[in-house]
């Protein structure tokens, strides 16, 4: 196995070229070459999903993807969402009181933002299907449910993430 591959990737619309081990999973590559640390690691095992980005548009736990996987694709990171002010979906977890430590914020944020760049309006059961895969230990999920039912309701209104 070489000890390095070079990789391309584009990131929240940038491509960045790095020399990678080949090892280097997606979630290390963006919080330490890229220094993009709102996607969080917690458990390293694919069962957390707070690590979770948009590959191509769709959700993907980052830890379970090696850097060398994502080369050529296009990755969306949570902070492709806020420049100055909130994003509205960012906005509606607000208004929803959808946090408290925020620990799993980014990866709730970014399964949202792959529903929402589909299109789809998911019934409350379904969207509590497609989230379970995000896991949260402060709020209790009812809320979060609220704030990406209103965020999905409304979006017509505001510009669609992670396309
Ligand atoms: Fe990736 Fe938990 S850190 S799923
Ligand atoms: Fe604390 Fe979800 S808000 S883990």
């Amino acid at each position: 196995m070489p000890e390095r591959v070079e990789v391309t990737i584009s990131v929240n619309g940038r491509k960045h070229r790095r020399q990678v081990e080949p090892r280097m999973h997606l979630a290390d590559f963006l919080r330490h070459e890229l220094g993009l640390t709102g996607t969080h690691i917690g458990c390293e095992q694919g069962v957390c999903g707070n690590c979770t980005v948009l590959v191509d548009g769709q959700a993907v736990k980052s830890c379970l993807m090696f850097a060398a996987q994502a080369d050529g694709q296009r990755v969306t990171t949570v902070e492709s969402l806020a420049e100055e002010e909130l994003h509205p979906l960012q906005q509606a977890f607000k208004d929803a009181h959808a946090l408290q430590c925020g620990y799993c914020t980014p990866g709730f944020l970014m399964a949202a933002a792959a529903i929402a760049a589909e299109g789809r309006r998911p019934s409350r059961e379904e969207l509590r299907e497609e989230l379970s895969g995000v896991i949260c230990r402060c709020t209790g999920y009812e809320n979060i449910l609220i704030a990406v039912e209103r965020y999905l309701e409304d979006r017509g209104e505001v510009e669609a993430v992670g396309g």
